[in-house]
């Protein structure tokens, strides 16, 4: 999701703080957990969203509205929710979604013409704000072909291809998809559409290595990634849990990110 800068309708390209101050540190400013805690084993209620309801580009926004942790309509979103679902949903610390979710009101304000306090996840599919090319897991979206809040099984079916059936994604696997999808969109993508988005590939990468692996290492389950791109759910009835590894932070991802640009 994250992006170094978000291009606004006025033209105006503001820098968004890629991973903005905190809110207190990990766990953000929840009063507690609805479910059973961190290290639950037991699953969080989920649905797809319904007539209505409405979704994102990101798979995580989608997977934590699927999920309840977020409004299941896709509609009215704080920056206290973010914070909140990526605590409880992901153990993200609150330092690694204030500058994304800063950028989401600064789109909705500036698309809306308003001072936003909430929006709503569909306003993210502006293209080349937030949103960008050479996504793993849906289309450009490509003169009009306005289709980048739905998964795309001929997209991830490239990034598939790469891995090979690899039961572990590594840093050199993770690279390489990102790679592919920079050459497809590149070479498939109307003339004079394709933007390449670098930066935030490496950021998007390191948020699934650390979400489905270990914060230093990556070393991510391939079952695992693909459920949450595919279904937009979290695998806990494949073993996962929330707190299986550290949380993760600012600081690790940004971390993690320096190891993957090296390669
Ligand atoms: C307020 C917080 C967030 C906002 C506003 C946001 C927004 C977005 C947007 C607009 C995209 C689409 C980029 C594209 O065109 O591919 C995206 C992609 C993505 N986001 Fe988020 N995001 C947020 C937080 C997160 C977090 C915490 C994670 C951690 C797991 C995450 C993981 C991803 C990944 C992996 C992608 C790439 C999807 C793909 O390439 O198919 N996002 N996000
Ligand atoms: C929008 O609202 C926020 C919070 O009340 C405030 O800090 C900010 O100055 C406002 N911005 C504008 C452009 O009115
Ligand atoms: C949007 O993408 C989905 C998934 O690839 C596909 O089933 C659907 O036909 C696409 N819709 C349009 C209008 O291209
Ligand atoms: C895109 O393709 C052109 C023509 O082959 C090439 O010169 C350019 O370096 C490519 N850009 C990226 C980001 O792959």
């Amino acid at each position: 999701m994250l992006i170094l800068s978000l291009t606004i309708a006025t033209g105006v390209v503001s820098a968004l703080p890629q991973f903005g101050g905190g809110f207190g540190g990990p766990g953000g400013n929840h009063d507690g957990p609805p479910f059973g805690g961190f290290g639950s084993s037991s699953p969080l209620p989920w649905s797809p969203p319904g007539p209505g309801d409405v979704r994102s580009p990101c798979p995580a926004l989608n997977t934590l509205a699927n999920h309840d942790l977020l409004p299941h309509s896709g509609k009215g979103i704080t920056t206290e929710d973010i914070i909140s679902a990526f605590a409880i949903g992901q153990n993200f610390a609150a330092d690694t979604v204030t500058g994304a979710a800063a950028g989401a009101l600064a789109l909705c304000s500036s698309e809306t013409g308003v001072n936003c306090t909430s929006w709503d996840l569909d306003m993210l599919d502006k293209p080349h704000a937030i949103e960008h090319d050479n996504s793993l897991s849906r289309e450009d979206y490509n003169f009009g072909r306005d289709n980048n809040t739905v998964f795309s099984p001929q997209i991830w079916g490239q990034v598939l291809r790469v891995w090979h059936g690899a039961p572990i994604i590594d840093f050199n696997l993770a690279n390489a998809a990102r790679a592919e999808r920079l050459a497809v969109s590149n070479a498939t993508d109307a003339p004079g559409w394709f933007v390449p988005a670098v930066a935030a590939g490496y950021h998007e990468t390191a948020f699934y290595l650390s979400l489905f692996g270990d914060p230093v290492e990556g070393n991510a389950r391939q079952d695992w990634i693909d459920i949450w791109f595919q279904q937009e759910r979290m695998p806990f009835e494949q073993g996962w849990t929330a707190t299986q590894r550290e949380t993760i932070t600012a600081a690790s991802l940004n971390t993690m990110v320096a190891k993957l640009q090296a390669l």
